[in-house]
Order: C-alpha cells, then sequence, then structure tokens
C-alpha cells in the first residue's frame, strides 16, 4: 500500500518555474505568468511595524494560536467587513498562511474516505490537502458555458452518502469567477439540506474588478454554524513570503483540534510577520485598492491581447489574478502534442512566457491554459505584446 504523501504531485507550476528559471540562467528574458505571487512590496507602514517588532524584541515563541492584538484586529475585521458572527477572537487562528490553514482545517474535519466536493478545475493544492486530511476530493465540473461558475444542481448531484463538506472558493483560482450572493445562498441551502460542513476560501477577497464585490458565504442565513473560513494576507497585502493566513472557526470541537494541529505544526506563525499583519489589518487600506486598480489594468490589456491571438478562446475574469483561456480545436500543437503542456512548453520555449497547463488544475482543466498576471505590469504589457505574435507563428 503506498503513503498517503506519495499522492501529492510534485506541482505542475514549480515545473514550469525551474524550466523558466533554467532558461533565465542562460541569459534569457523570461516572463513570469505561471505562478500567483503580487509583484508589489509590502505597504511601508506594514514594514515599519516588522522593523519595529524586531527593534522591540519580540522574536521570541508567541501563542501558537496568533498574538492577541493580531487575533482581536482579525476579530473586527471578519465580523465588521465579512459579516461572520463568531462570537470572540479565539474563534481565529493565525496559520503560516492559507495554505496551512486548509491543511489544518481539513486534518480536523475529516475521518478517512469522507468526500468533500470541490469545483474543477481547481489549485491544486485543495485536493490535496482534503487527500492529506484522509479525505476524498471529489470534483463538480465548472463549465465555459455557465461562465465556469459553481452551479448548486451539479453540487447536488454528486452528493453521495460519504459526503462530509462543501469546498467553495471564491473569486476562484483558476479561472477568476466569482459567485454571487443568490448562488451561494443555494449552496448554503444545500449544506443545510444534507447536513454538510463548508470551507470557504477567500483568500482573493480583495482582488475583484468593475463593479464586483465579495460575499463572505459564512455571512449568510443558515450558514454560520457550519461555515469555516479560510483568509491569507498574501494577495490583499502583497505579504506571500511572510506568510500569514488565518482561519475561523464557528465549533467549539474543531476549534479545539485546530489548536492541537497549530500547536504541532508550526507552534505559531513568525511573530515578526505577525506584527506586520496588525499593522496591515488595523492600517490604511489605500494599498489595496491601489494593487486591485493595477491588476484590473492588467487583466484588461491581457484580455484583450487573448482575444486577438490565435488558438485561445479567454475568459474575462471579475476576480483574483489569473487569466484562463481555452485552447482552440485548431491548436496545431507542438513537438508531436496537442494537449495544454504541449502550449505551455512552446510559449516557455519561443518566447519565454510562464503559463500552467489546465490541466495541473484538475481533469476539467484540460485543453485550457492559466495566465497570471500578478507578475509586473511592464511584464504582463510584454506578454501581451508577444502571445498574438508568437502563437500566430506555431
Ligand atoms: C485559492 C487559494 N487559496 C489559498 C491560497 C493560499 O495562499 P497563502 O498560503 O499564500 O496564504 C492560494 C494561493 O495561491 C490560493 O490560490
Amino acid at each position: 500500500m503506498s503513503h498517503i504523501v506519495d499522492s501529492i504531485s510534485f506541482g505542475a507550476i514549480v515545473q514550469v518555474r525551474d524550466r523558466l528559471l533554467e532558461q533565465q540562467a542562460k541569459g534569457r528574458k523570461v516572463l513570469r505568468l505561471e505562478s500567483g505571487d503580487p509583484s508589489f512590496s509590502i505597504p511601508e507602514h506594514v514594514r515599519e511595524a516588522m522593523e519595529k517588532a524586531l527593534r522591540d524584541g519580540h522574536t521570541h515563541y508567541t501563542a501558537s494560536t496568533g498574538i492577541p492584538p493580531l487575533r482581536e484586529a482579525l476579530f473586527r475585521k471578519v465580523t465588521q467587513e465579512n459579516g461572520l458572527k463568531v462570537p470572540t477572537p479565539d474563534h481565529i487562528v493565525v496559520t503560516n498562511g492559507g495554505m496551512h490553514g486548509l491543511y489544518v482545517l481539513f486534518r480536523a474535519l475529516l475521518e478517512p474516505g469522507d468526500e468533500v466536493i470541490i469545483p474543477d478545475p481547481m489549485w491544486t493544492e485543495i485536493g490535496e490537502n482534503i487527500r492529506l486530511g484522509g479525505g476524498k476530493p471529489v470534483p463538480v465540473r465548472l463549465r465555459p458555458e455557465d461562465g465556469y461558475q459553481y452551479l448548486p444542481e451539479a453540487i447536488e448531484a454528486a452528493i453521495t452518502p460519504r459526503t462530509r463538506g462543501i469546498f467553495v472558493n471564491t473569486p476562484h483560482n483558476p479561472t477568476g469567477a466569482v459567485i454571487p450572493r443568490q448562488r451561494l445562498q443555494a449552496i448554503v441551502d444545500l449544506a443545510n439540506k444534507y447536513n454538510l460542513f463548508l470551507v470557504s476560501d477567500e483568500a482573493y477577497e480583495h482582488v475583484l474588478f468593475d463593479e464586483e464585490t465579495h460575499t463572505s458565504l459564512g455571512s449568510l442565513p443558515g450558514a454560520e454554524e457550519r461555515t469555516f473560513s479560510v483568509y491569507s494576507m498574501s494577495k490583499t497585502y502583497a505579504m506571500s513570503g511572510l506568510r500569514v493566513g488565518y482561519v475561523v472557526i464557528p465549533q467549539k470541537n474543531i476549534l479545539e483540534r485546530v489548536k492541537k494541529l497549530v500547536r504541532c505544526t508550526i507552534n505559531g506563525v513568525n511573530s515578526v510577520a505577525q506584527w506586520g499583519a496588525v499593522a496591515a489589518v488595523n492600517g490604511p487600506q489605500d494599498a489595496t485598492r491601489a494593487m486591485a486598480r493595477e491588476y484590473q489594468y492588467r487583466r484588461d490589456v491581457l484580455y484583450a491581447a487573448l482575444e486577438k491571438a490565435p488558438y485561445l478562446k479567454p475568459f474575462k475574469p471579475s476576480g483574483a489574478f489569473y487569466l484562463w483561456a481555452q485552447i482552440t480545436e485548431d491548436w496545431p500543437g507542438y513537438q508531436g502534442a496537442r494537449d495544454d503542456w504541449s502550449m505551455t512548453n512552446y510559449l516557455i520555449d519561443q518566447a519565454g512566457i510562464g503559463s500552467s497547463p489546465g490541466s495541473a488544475f484538475g481533469k476539467a482543466g484540460e485543453g485550457h491554459i492559466r495566465f497570471a498576471f500578478s507578475c509586473s505590469t511592464d511584464q504582463v504589457e510584454e506578454a501581451a505584446r508577444l502571445l498574438p505574435q508568437v502563437l500566430s507563428a506555431a
């Protein structure tokens, strides 16, 4: 029998990144559209708070669930901004990024063989963290003709006697689709009908375009007691390398399990990063808004380019910083292959452009490609200039 960890991949994006870095080392210019890491520096007041924390000697172990000022700041944020109804800051646990939050949550929620419904395509780490928790991810296909929406009817059709929960991600990685409130409410109603938990991944809550707004699943009627919400500082404050995220846990027994898991895995997030996070949450939010405006500009430039390019049918995202596109039937292929990897490989070899093959995000992602516009505006503009030419030459 194979070990549970043997079923986890090394990650397709890592493979693409390694190939790009190899090319870069040979002196070639590369454009880093493969992964979702914000190009921006952290806001100045966050950096200053971290410098002060170092000077003040905040370099010791912290409470493993997070420093009290951070949990209090997050409590204010999730109750006032997200509309969650947790009674005290004790229901919030600071984690080593949203990723670690997902790991501890699924580990705490699942028994061996429990099924969790997830969208397909989906950022790979979701299915992997469900498996690490002993569970089984059950994919529900998102279709281009539905605007890649996570449809309650499709979710209901995937429910079996082993289903324990539904995972929801809006704005969505990889498609950038945003789920409207009414549809989220229908998902909450399903969770109530079948007595399921909900895990709501809101890592991109502040990366929204046009007039789009974010609804937190846990704020909806009937969701309070059954929704476990995951947040991240990585995208909101460009703090990806500082590794701060947090989970909001309404149920006491799950909270206790998560506290134990956090103590035994990380025993508290880096203290200096936590002081930075306090400043980020309590301070002015204009840097977050400015980043969203810049992402929207990049989206528009890249979308216009992909609309002009042959072999791609792009989907216009309403949030997150990814452009998801279908590869059309007439794609001639590269090096004897016509799958999504062949386009990713072609773009690396011919133009040094990074992307992620859609199949990395699940079966429904086959025949798609994802471009991240979280790298610098210059790189996005250059990729937008090159992509129509390079693809026309295929
Ligand atoms: C959908 C989604 N959730 C959660 C995360 C977690 O990010 P982090 O661990 O940096 O907080 C990511 C990161 O890319 C993501 O795409």
